[in-house]
């Protein structure tokens, strides 16, 4: 290695030295010289930065009012006996009752129902049985607080009744949604018809309800 080399090769090393610790930054919110920055640092407002384009300087928008979800149910009754009424007159149940569907209002029943008013719809769900609660009424046999009997309630009572409770029933929007709700108030009518049936007592207690419920299995 001749000396001119030997120059190059110490000044080269220098150099790189200085890159090297010229691109280090003490400032911590600095990054010192970043290689091709925009393919880490996209352009766009991350969600909570703020963001001088918009009068509340927020990044996170709402939607815009009046906006709806894509699929979604209305129900623009009112948590009232007013809006009871009214949805028990005007809606019909969305949904069509077959098999399929009478196996999942089954199903959601079992999970947020049948704890309070029983397997077959009577009022005597486990926690009623603790002694603690007064009853729900027979969905076959029992009177409606609001009036009537409960085996003649309509899909919008039962299903206004899902939304928002009554007394000591607490609203259930949270826990199902439309679809969720109205699958369950076809179930609640399979159970009224079930339970209403003539006692089995007559001739053959076989025979019964078997095939009028589908989802009983
Ligand atoms: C915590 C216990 C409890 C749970 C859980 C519960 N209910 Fe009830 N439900 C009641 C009671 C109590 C009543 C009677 C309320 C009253 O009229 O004072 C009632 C009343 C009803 C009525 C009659 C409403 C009317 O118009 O008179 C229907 C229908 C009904 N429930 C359906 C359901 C369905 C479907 C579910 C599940 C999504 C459900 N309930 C969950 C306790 C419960």
């Amino acid at each position: 290695m001749n000396q001119n080399t030997m120059k190059l090769f110490s000044g080269l090393l220098l150099l790189s030295m200085v890159v090297l610790v010229s691109s280090c930054s003490k400032d911590p919110g600095k990054p010192g010289y970043e290689y091709m920055p925009d393919m880490y640092r996209s352009p766009s407002y991350k969600t909570y930065e703020v963001n001088a384009l918009f009068a509340d300087s927020s990044s996170a928008r709402l939607p815009v009012a009046g906006s709806v979800p894509r699929g979604y149910i209305f129900f623009n009754y009112p948590s009232s006996n007013e809006g009871y009424e009214a949805a028990g007159r005007d809606l019909k149940n969305p949904f069509e009752s077959n098999a399929v569907n009478l196996a999942e209002g089954k199903r959601l029943y079992t999970n947020f129902c049948m704890h309070c008013h029983g397997e077959t719809g009577n009022g005597d769900g486990q926690l009623i049985g603790t002694g603690k609660f007064p009853p729900p009424p027979s969905y076959s046999s029992g009177v409606s607080s609001r009036g009537g009997n409960m085996r003649d309630l309509t899909d919008g009572k039962i299903y206004h009744t899902i939304t928002y409770g009554i007394n000591l029933m607490g609203p259930h929007a949270s826990q199902v949604n439309p679809e969720e709700r109205w699958k369950i108030t076809m179930y609640v009518h399979e159970l009224a018809k079930a339970g209403a049936a003539p006692a089995p007592a007559a001739s053959d207690s076989t025979a019964a309800p078997k095939d009028s419920t589908v989802a009983m299995n």
